[in-house]
């Protein structure tokens, strides 16, 4: 069952996580990462640029790729998850670019090309997730079972709400997206799932205490051998 860490408050859980991912890198520099976005995330970033600046860390043989992506937005559209990893990690750490991957949500062929890619990096060693309102993670909404792959998927209305607010006014949230599956996710080596906030209370009580189900994606990681559940106190108010 999950490891649960509850830090005392959200910049706590957010340095908690990043110490993880830390730790992965000094212990293999060549780490696969994969990693996410999201709000939840950004302190993440932060903590890991603050390492690599005071020289704890480099990202030179590390090689990553992001759970999802937006269809349909130019990579250098302000909401998108590329434009989110330039502006909170890539810039500003030594990764090198052609090591740093995201699915590309407007190529055809892109969802086998992209498992293919993690394969031939020797798989991921650790997996950074957040987790949705509604349980989800990555872009796996709820319906979505466990041998899911790297697909095109449609979003939840909630979903699109939800990240609205990273949208310029009056730009729709695209309706359609590309994400890791489940049995994608769940093949990386180590799992750390960071929920922080009120809002992901509900989501983080049926992921650990719920039914193992498509109800909730995020109740497979309980499948998982090597999984670390980092909440504040908010999001585990429930635990
Ligand atoms: C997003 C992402 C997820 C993320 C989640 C929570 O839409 N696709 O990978 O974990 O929703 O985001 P936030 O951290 O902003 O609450």
């Amino acid at each position: 069952s999950p490891k649960i860490i509850i830090a005392e408050n959200t910049d706590a859980a957010e340095r908690a996580a990043a110490a993880l991912i830390e730790a992965s890198i000094l212990a293999k520099p060549a780490s696969v990462l994969g990693l996410a976005t999201g709000r939840s995330m950004i302190g993440v970033y932060r903590a890991l640029v603050a390492a690599y600046a005071e020289s704890r860390i480099s990202f030179s043989q590390v090689a990553s790729f992001n759970l999802d992506e937006y269809c349909g937005l130019a990579p250098n559209h302000p909401a998108s998850f590329a434009h989110y990893m330039n502006e909170h990690l890539f810039d500003a750490v030594d990764i090198r670019r052609d090591q740093a991957h995201l699915p590309d949500g407007n190529a055809t062929d892109a969802a086998k090309s992209y498992e293919r890619a993690i394969a031939e990096a020797g798989g991921i060693d650790l997996q950074l997730l957040g987790i949705g309102r509604n349980g989800h993670i990555g872009f796996n909404e709820p319906g979505s079972d466990a041998a899911t792959r790297t697909r095109v998927v449609e979003l939840a209305r909630q979903t699109q709400d939800a990240n609205a607010a990273d949208f310029p006014a009056g730009t729709p949230v695209p309706d359609h997206a590309i994400t890791m599956g489940i049995a994608t996710i769940l093949e990386a080596r180590q799992i750390v799932l960071l929920a922080t906030g009120a809002a992901k209370a509900d989501a983080v009580f049926a992921a650990v205490n719920g039914e193992v189900g498509t109800h909730n994606p995020a109740s497979f990681l309980r499948t998982h051998s090597d999984v670390t559940i980092i909440c504040d106190r908010d999001a585990a108010r429930r635990l």
